[in-house]
């Protein structure tokens, strides 16, 4: 057990502050900060955090901001700029800021100076988008390319498939599918609008093990094949990897072949090779853009104050709820339909990264970590799960992100958006106390998060993911927990492979049965 941690000083005034605070009503703690609204805010450059409807006073803060520095936070953050192998289990870096730095002060990994690594590909990535996006690079059949399908999962997927949704009004020139899922629909229902002599498959895979990846490969492969003979495949194919030898095998020729380093995690790499669909779709000079806006978030990130430092307030907030109210889902709720597909992307990021109970240090912790991360577009949850978050037995702290100008010049639509936003965070907060049936009654105190980028576009939209990227890290810090490995999916993976040798496709009606199980697993039922 790692029981440092909640034995600590500023843990535990946390707790002791919590004990008051846990029995002051919300009404209450809005009257000891009246000018909260106005205070309780910080700034990243258009994006802006209000955490004003949270249940914190200015105590908290600073004592949240107490433990921050007792679990040397600012350290942290210097030895993950710096390119210390704070990877421990797996003993890498993680430099998945250094694929966005804007100049190029050198970082040495093993003595060698990655950024080298990093703009020759960027070089080639603009070049490679160029000619895609251009018409030069042409099908086997001469035809110019004109759907790209990425084919990939976890952060192989989600990064690229949300950046390019959200950044919709910058799409031009390709149509953008993405598949992951193993199971045939998802491709099959892809390949139906595809056209195959314009189609690229841009396979991405870090490890190019992966099966649901490899599977949906081959399968592409061999669509093209029935379409046209085995010639020229070639034309039709690149991949992203850090194995480009497995890719050879595969048949993608090194030259059309991107590397990703062992020092990029997948969840954090975007900002690498891994975003070529995204740069394919919104063209090198606005992926450029959304460098920019990640980077302003990490200087921000190493040069703010923690009392203004957006990812650390948005983290410390994150481990009052969980730890000391021991609240146990977080929603994000963005109203915006672009950015539908953040709860996805911030599934993977925060609970792959922090959904562990091991420390650092290799004990158990005796402390919750990663909330059950979840959510919808506002106004859509609204008419769905929004009633538990208003007066379920749960208190579910929300995120709320908003944009503030409305690029699809709809004034109506944008104002409807904004409005609800801003009503619900009211709600939750404040409630009803005096109703007429005790059904109507509504305590409010619920906390929520406010986050609003002045326009939603690759800069801003770059800001946004970093600032995650960092309160994900950040909080791995806190709980003393490696953000960074993911040994938990491994054994689900090794099942699964080990079914498939002792099974055959055509047994899967098998998989349902009891004799199945007791076949495989001889132990299932006993102490
Ligand atoms: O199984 C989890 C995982 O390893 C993720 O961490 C990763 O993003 C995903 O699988 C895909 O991995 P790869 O890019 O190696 O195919």
């Amino acid at each position: 057990m790692d029981t440092s941690l909640k034995e600590s000083p500023a843990w535990r005034a946390l707790q002791d502050h919590h004990d008051v605070l846990k029995n002051t009503s919300f009404s209450s703690i809005l009257l000891t900060d009246q000018d909260r609204i106005e205070t309780f805010k910080c700034h990243c450059e258009g994006v802006h955090l209000n955490y004003a409807l949270n249940t914190v006073t200015q105590k908290t803060l600073d004592l949240l901001v107490r433990l921050a520095n007792q679990q040397n936070v600012r350290e942290a953050c210097d030895r993950m700029f710096r390119g210390d192998k704070i990877n421990l289990t797996e003993n890498r870096p993680a430099l998945h800021v250094a694929l966005r730095q804007q100049n190029d002060s050198p970082i040495f990994v093993d003595g060698i100076n990655i950024l080298d690594q990093v703009r020759t590909t960027q070089k080639r990535l603009t070049e490679t988008v160029e000619k895609i996006r251009s018409g030069q690079w042409r099908g086997r059949t001469g035809k110019p390319i004109h759907h790209i399908v990425n084919i990939g999962i976890g952060g192989s997927d989600l990064g690229p498939r949300f950046a390019v949704r959200a950044l919709d009004t910058y799409v031009s020139a390709l149509d953008l599918h993405f598949v992951a899922n193993a199971d045939a629909f998802d491709l099959l229902s892809v390949l139906k609008k595809c056209d195959p002599e314009s189609t690229l498959f841009v396979v991405v895979s870090k490890t190019f093990t992966t099966q649901e990846t490899l599977l949906n490969a081959y399968t592409a492969r061999q669509w093209l094949i029935d379409q046209g003979g085995d010639k020229g495949l070639d034309r039709h194919f690149i991949a992203v990897s850090a194995q480009p030898e497995k890719v050879k095998q595969f048949g993608i020729p090194l030259d059309q072949t991107f590397p990703i380093w062992d020092w990029v995690g997948g969840r954090f790499s975007l900002w690498s090779a891994v975003g070529i669909s995204l740069a394919l779709a919104i063209g090198m000079t606005h992926f450029q853009q959304l460098l920019a806006g990640a980077a302003a978030m990490d200087h921000h990130l190493s040069h703010t104050p923690f009392e203004k430092n957006m990812p650390i307030l948005l983290a410390l907030l994150g481990i009052w709820q969980r730890n000391f109210y021991h609240t146990q889902a977080q929603a994000i709720l963005s109203y915006s339909e672009r950015l539908r597909e953040f709860p996805r992307y911030l599934q993977q990021l925060e609970m792959e990264s922090n959904g562990k109970t091991v420390t650092r240090d290799g004990n158990f912790t005796d402390y919750a970590t990663a909330p059950i991360l979840f959510g919808e577009c506002g106004t859509v949850g609204q008419h769905s799960f929004h009633q538990l978050l208003h007066q379920g037995s749960d208190i579910v702290p929300v995120d709320f992100i908003g944009i503030a100008h409305d690029d699809l010049y709809h004034p109506h639509h944008h104002h409807v958006l904004l409005t609800n936003m801003v009503a619900q965070a009211g709600a939750f907060a404040f409630g009803q106390l005096h109703a007429a049936t005790p059904h109507d009654i509504y305590v409010g105190g619920r906390p929520s998060n406010m986050i609003v980028l002045d326009r939603l576009d690759p800069y801003h939209f770059g800001i946004l993911l970093a600032l995650y990227e960092h309160k994900t890290f950040i909080q791995g810090v806190l709980w003393n927990i490696n953000s960074f490995d993911q040994p938990g999916v491994e054994l689900g993976k090794r099942m699964a492979r080990d079914l498939q040798e002792k099974t055959t496709p055509q047994s899967e009606t098998e998989l349902f049965l009891a004799k199945f199980f007791n076949k495989n697993f001889p132990n299932i039922n006993k102490p």
